[in-house]
């Protein structure tokens, strides 16, 4: 009874030690991922602001787009590993990032679909550089504000 503590559903035991591994990993993971996702809108920040054709521009936005979703898809996967292992429920901390996350994901599509507008070698690919731009800012700001407020929320 001691080391059996969790029965899941799918019909296999989970003992106590794999609680605690499963929720250290988790948060490791979590905290790397959000840092590589800091570090990927920083990098696109200088790339919008040294690359200065906008062919290549639209590409590496294009690529990048993929690496970005990846990496939050961890961000989010380990956060709900965490939350179900220690079993936190939504505290104020969970409810900030998941805000985050919503505010995050709400600017990427925006940032998608302009660049799907936006013609390169124009006046309005000028205007589209801008607009990236305040967008990257302000994920990194979301990013960097929950990352830091999280660990002194209740
Ligand atoms: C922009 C997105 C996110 C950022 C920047 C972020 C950042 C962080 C940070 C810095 C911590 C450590 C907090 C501490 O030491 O107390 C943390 C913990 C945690 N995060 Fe996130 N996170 C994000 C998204 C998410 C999402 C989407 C979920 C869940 C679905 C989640 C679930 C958790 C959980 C459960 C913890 C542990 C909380 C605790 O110790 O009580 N996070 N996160």
């Amino acid at each position: 009874m001691s080391f059996i503590l969790v029965y899941y559903r799918a019909g296999f035991y989970c003992d106590y030690s794999t609680i605690i591994l499963m929720e250290k990993m988790a948060f490791e993971i979590h905290i790397v991922s959000v840092a590589a996702l800091a570090l990927l809108i920083l990098t696109n920040i200088i790339v919008v602001l040294t690359q200065k054709n906008d062919l290549k521009l639209r590409k590496y936005l294009r690529i990048q787009a993929t690496a970005w979703s990846a990496v939050l898809s961890i961000v989010v996967f380990t956060g709900m590993i965490f939350m179900a292992a220690v079993q936190t429920g939504f505290t104020v901390k969970i409810i900030a990032m998941i805000a985050a996350t919503v505010a995050l994901i709400t600017l990427e599509t925006r940032r998608h679909f302009d660049l799907k507008r936006a013609k390169p070698e124009s006046e309005c690919f000028v205007k589209f550089r801008k607009r990236v731009l305040r967008y990257y800012i302000l994920e990194l700001l979301w990013l960097l504000m929950v990352a830091g407020l999280a660990p002194h929320l209740p």
